[in-house]
């Protein structure tokens, strides 16, 4: 599917790697709806861009159903969404306070999880009723990320891996699910990317990850990701599949882990 002329909802848009998806969709001409929880840059963003924001917590159902409807309203029915929202923790399970702490573990599930799970149960439910776009059938793609986490998760990792580990075995399912649809589904599994979300890191953890990259031995930019969901909606044989995006690195855990 092209995306010039099509409506593309964007969650977490408002920073690191959905931002990136953002500009790299609006270049592209898409009409692109950013939804974020953060207000501020979110509705910056979108300025700039001449992209619309719906505020939406995508762990809060009825926040993500107005919000899809308020894109809806001002651009039309989405036919691409980009599911970038996600937050990281790195609790131990059992830590100097005590054992994993069950509040962050079910927060980490109900954005990375549940709030992906809401977003594309409404955005593929709108989608039944589009046109189809092309000579295939298409009616729109689902793209989620998920994270090389899932499969090589490290010490600190139990509630992220789990929440990613999620998001990676929903794929199949959903494909096979909305194939009488028209609409494919495939999630991207991110290595480490220079955004907000890995700037906490120590230099030591940093400097580790780059010399365990084979290949750049550097960490991916957000348009390297922007660049890879734009081809997943445009290949329409990518489907059912999780694809990690990487340069070759397997994460191993920190120095001292046990
Ligand atoms: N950066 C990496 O190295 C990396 C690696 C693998 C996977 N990922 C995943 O990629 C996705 C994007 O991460 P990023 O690195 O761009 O992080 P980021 O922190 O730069 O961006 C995340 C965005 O999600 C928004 N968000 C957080 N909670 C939300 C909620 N409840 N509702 C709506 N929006 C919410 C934030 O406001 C922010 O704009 C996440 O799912 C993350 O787990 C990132």
């Amino acid at each position: 599917m092209h995306l010039p002329g099509h409506v593309a909802i964007i969650t977490g848009g408002a920073s690191g790697l959905g931002e990136a998806t953002a500009r790299r969709f609006s270049a592209a001409g898409a009409s692109v709806a950013i939804l974020d929880v953060n207000d501020a840059a979110g509705a910056l963003l979108a300025a700039e861009l001449g992209a619309h924001f719906e505020h939406c917590d995508v762990a809060d159902a009825t926040s993500v159903e107005h919000a899809v409807d308020g894109a809806q309203a001002a651009l039309g029915i989405a036919r691409v969404a980009v599911c970038c929202a996600g937050v990281g923790d790195g609790s131990k399970m059992i830590g100097h306070r005590g054992a994993h702490r069950l509040d962050i573990f079910q927060k980490v599930m109900a954005v990375n999880v549940t709030g992906t799970f809401h977003v594309l149960r409404e955005v593929a439910w709108r989608m039944r009723d589009l046109e189809a776009a092309n000579e295939d059938g298409e009616r729109g793609v689902l793209v989620t990320t998920s994270s090389i986490a899932a499969f090589d998760g490290v010490d600190g990792g139990v509630a992220y891996s789990a929440s990613k580990g999620a998001v990676a075995a929903m794929t199949l399912p959903l494909a096979r699910d909305l194939a009488r649809h028209g609409i494919r589904a495939v999630s991207i599994a991110p290595g480490t990317f220079e955004t907000p979300m890995v700037a906490g890191m120590t230099d030591e953890f940093r400097g580790r990850l780059d010399h365990d990259t084979p290949f750049p031995e550097r960490m991916g930019r957000p348009d390297e990701y922007a660049q890879l969901a734009q081809h997943i909606v445009e290949n329409p044989i990518l489907n059912g599949t999780v694809l990690r995006l990487d340069a070759g690195l397997r994460m191993r855990p920190s120095e001292g882990w046990k």
